[in-house]
């Protein structure tokens, strides 16, 4: 098959990224990937100011954009197209990089290729991986919480999404009202480690639904209320305990959910050996399958160790290969970008030169 090399940009919240990715029937190679934090510049207000970021992604894009070609190692002419985030996301950054991204595609006469940033995260899987489609994905970020079926590039379903906060958002807002400083969800994690948070109970959001949607602004509440009330040290690393768990207890709740609904959907996939198999005629029918059950874990919160192994455990009690990408590509990162330009750019999905950028777009 073909090989394709591609530039990607990611610039729709706080993370300025390039990075350069080259697909070949062998799979996904990261050439390149360059990530500039804002972090320093956002900490002072506790989150991420949109003003700020989009000057900030205005003045870096252009030199992280040429160190990712040149840590590459390869010139203009070897690439095959330029892929950049339209959207969703703060639309004063994306338009940074979709706008640098057209410029480079018109200067070299390359295809432009627009990509949603979730279709970015739910492709994290096959860099540095071999993954193969079609997987269930669970998507946990800052700005997001869903459950896909991913079937190809541009092909997925949603399975289930949050009703009101992403869990990012809670760990971010939670850790914000405990005074632990912007980004919140590493610092509870460390926080946690130290904590025991039986003590706390904290509230289960939609119990009674059998969908697999998620809700976390009640937990966010509850706990910003106990965050009052701690006055140790000790004190605040239980809640963050109890934060983390219930956090990881709802995403595998739902997970669980799609799970078993997944498995009965799909009767050609197999489950793996040992699992807790569900007993179904179709199943039986089908016979001898040829793909196996994968499930996918991706976007900035699949970093938290305590929720990677909580999943870990549920995709192998219900016979799922379970996957995560490395924690690199996990956050924002332009080479889940590149790869997503790079499988659109195979089936021929490429955009208009107009092509506009979209604060909101669902998947
Ligand atoms: O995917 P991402 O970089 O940006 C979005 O597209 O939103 O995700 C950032 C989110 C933040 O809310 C951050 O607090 C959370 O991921 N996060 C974590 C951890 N690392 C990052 N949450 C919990 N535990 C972590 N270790
Ligand atoms: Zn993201």
């Amino acid at each position: 098959g073909a090989v394709l090399t591609v530039l990607g940009l990611e610039t729709s919240c706080d993370e300025t990224a390039a990075s350069v990715v080259r697909l070949s029937a062998a799979g996904a190679e990261v050439l390149s990937s360059v990530i500039h934090s804002q972090i320093d510049e956002h900490a002072a207000y506790g989150g991420v100011v949109p003003e700020i970021a989009a000057r900030s992604h205005v003045e870096m894009i252009d030199g992280v954009a040429r160190r990712a070609m040149s840590e590459a190692g390869i010139d203009y002419a070897a690439l095959d197209g330029v892929a950049a985030t339209a959207g969703p996301g703060l639309v004063g950054g994306v338009m940074v990089g979709l706008s640098y991204g057209k410029a480079v595609a018109l200067a070299r006469d390359l295809p432009l290729i627009a990509v949603n940033h979730l279709e970015g995260h739910a492709v994290s899987a096959r860099l540095g991986a071999e993954t193969t489609y079609p997987f269930l994905l669970l998507l946990v970020s800052g700005g997001h919480c869903q459950l896909l079926e991913v079937r190809g590039i541009g092909d997925m379903s949603r399975l289930g999404t949050t009703i009101d906060d992403a869990a990012g958002e809670a760990f971010d807002k939670i850790a914000k009202a405990m005074g632990l400083g912007y980004p919140g969800g590493p610092a509870l994690e460390r926080l946690a480690e130290k904590g025991d948070g039986s003590r706390f109970d904290l509230p289960r959001a939609l119990l009674g639904r059998k969908d697999c949607d998620f809700s976390f602004s009640g937990l966010k509440t509850a706990a910003s209320r106990l965050a009052q009330t701690c006055e140790t040290d000790q004190d605040r690393a239980d809640l963050a305990d109890a934060v983390q768990k219930a956090i990881a207890r709802q995403l595998a709740e739902r997970t669980e959910r799609a799970m078993i609904a997944y498995v009965e959907q799909h009767p050609e996939l197999e489950q793996a050996e040992g699992a807790l198999k569900q007993p179904s005629a179709a199943r039986e029918a089908i016979g001898p399958k040829s793909k196996a059950l994968h499930f996918v874990v991706a976007g900035g919160v699949a970093a938290n160790k305590t929720i990677r192994r909580t999943l870990e455990d549920l995709a192998t009690k219900h016979g799922f290969g379970f996957l995560a990408p490395p924690l690199i590509y996990c956050t924002d990162n332009a080479a889940m970008i590149a790869l997503a330009g790079a499988e659109r750019l195979e089936k021929g999905l490429t955009s208009d030169i107009d092509v506009a950028a979209r604060p909101r777009w669902p998947l």
